[in-house]
């Protein structure tokens, strides 16, 4: 016998991700609309973003500018063959993303994702090191916590064991740095934590066991997001970059989350003054309006790959959907609203308020915790006793209900709101929080 057809209506054929789908199916939320700081629900009512939708709306949501930019490309050329052919605006958002890029990060790979973002950059080190005649160094170190994307290579390297767990085995020849968070000694941080950089020397480590000539590259995330907003202790990056350089390892931000304003500048790298050999890149990177993804590579590094003898493909890597016309035309925009309305610099200024209005929530109920950098704040709950997580869920969907998107993993609340925030509506986030805060057992 064959299934039912689904019913156009019906909520059940499509499998939703990191969703709890039939908790969603017996009580739905969808919004219809957004503008600015705000989404629409379907029941007629009216959510301020605090969380940038996923971490990636920085310039706020259907933004003019871009909206009439992927209008127009849409119009002019749907699509291009991204192999052996190119389009101008592939080339100018390369060159315009180049010029944000920190040191000489000015050759861009482009992708549609984080986690293809990664991959890619994964890969690339994986094939410098065999271009230059060290194909020895396959080895990829992460981190422990971290969150990279759910593609084999990411979730190999990321340390979140709940997304590993059902897809075992993952890549082989991989190892992970301890995380960076020690409660003990970094509760009710601003900015980075002064304890906890000699943590990177856990890389030095990790060389003596395996060897450095079997490493390729290190990737972390300059701030850990998903996981619930980890800040690098004060010289932790700055070690990791060091010892990288001792040992021939290449250095990999991912800053999927970091990037496009969210810590006050283009990137963290930027902020923090540490320069990788990679940076990998989406969300913000169109203000979440197309997908796309990409890659900054030191140029020395891309050099190898145009050193190789012949006049054939280079890296035999890329998408069908690799700078899409209409990513590009969203990006660009984004890119100029960015200098134009001068967000990431408004983030910077922000980045006081925003910490004094979260560290307000000090001596809350369930507070256990309260991490603040830039315009991102980590805000920790105490897990109910026997039900991790639920206490976390339990305010997502107290504040949505109250008119506030916010976004938890596990009990920890992670706020990120579009760079466009204004300190009432930085208030109202917060003042919603604490009023569910006490409400919720
Ligand atoms: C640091 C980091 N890397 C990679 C990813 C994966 O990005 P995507 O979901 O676009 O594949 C994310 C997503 O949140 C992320 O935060």
């Amino acid at each position: 016998m064959t299934a039912p057809a689904a019913r156009p209506n019906d909520l059940s054929a499509y499998w939703m991700p990191f969703t709890a789908n039939r908790r969603f199916k017996a009580a739905p939320r969808q919004v219809v609309a957004a503008s600015g700081m705000t989404y629409a629900t379907d029941d007629g009512r009216t959510l301020l973003d605090g969380t940038a939708g996923l971490w990636c709306c920085n310039a706020g949501h259907a933004r003019r500018p871009i909206v009439e930019a992927i209008q127009r490309q849409a119009a002019a050329l749907d699509y291009a063959p991204a192999f052996q052919m190119g389009h101008p605006a592939a080339f100018r958002l390369a060159a315009r993303l180049a010029a944000m890029m920190p040191g000489t990060l000015d050759r861009i790979f482009f992708t549609n994702s984080g986690s293809e973002s990664v991959d890619t950059a994964l890969k690339i080190a994986r094939a410098y090191h065999q271009l230059t005649g060290e194909g020895t160094r396959r080895r990829l170190i992460g981190r422990a916590r971290g969150y990279h994307g759910v593609g084999f290579g990411g979730l190999s390297v990321g340390g979140i064991p709940a997304n590993r767990r059902p897809f075992e085995a993952l890549l082989p020849e991989v190892d992970h740095l301890p995380h960076t968070y020690d409660r003990a000694h970094q509760a009710w941080s601003r900015g980075r934590p002064v304890w906890g950089g000699h943590l990177a020397d856990a890389l030095d480590q990790l060389v003596q066991l395996h060897d450095a000539r079997t490493i390729a590259a290190v990737i972390v995330e300059p701030v850990a997001g998903s996981t619930g907003v980890l800040v690098p202790p004060v010289g932790y990056l700055e070690r990791l970059r060091t010892l990288c350089d001792r040992h021939g390892i290449l250095l990999i931000f991912d800053e999927v989350i970091t990037g496009f304003g969210r810590l006050g500048g283009a990137t963290a790298a930027e902020v923090f003054g540490v320069v990788p050999d990679m940076i990998t890149l989406a969300k913000g990177l169109t203000s979440g309006t197309v997908p796309m993804g990409a890659v900054a590579v030191r140029r020395t590094l891309q050099d190898a790959f145009m050193a190789t003898d012949g006049q054939g493909i280079e890296l035999f890597h890329g998408y069908t959907y690799s700078g899409h016309p209409l990513a590009c035309a969203a990006a660009e925009a984004a890119l100029r609203l960015y200098v134009d309305e001068d967000l990431f610099a408004r983030a910077a200024t922000l980045a006081t308020p925003w910490a004094d209005a979260v560290h307000a929530l000090k001596g809350r109920r369930h507070v256990i915790d309260l991490r603040t950098i830039g315009l991102v704040a980590g805000i920790e709950l105490e897990p109910r006793s026997g039900a991790p997580g639920e206490r976390g869920f339990e305010a997502y969907l107290r504040c949505f209900e109250r008119g506030v998107l916010i976004r938890t993993t596990g009990d920890i609340i992670a706020l990120s709101p579009p760079l466009i925030v204004s300190t009432d509506q930085i208030a109202q986030i917060l003042d919603t929080v604490a009023a569910v805060l006490d409400e919720i057992d």
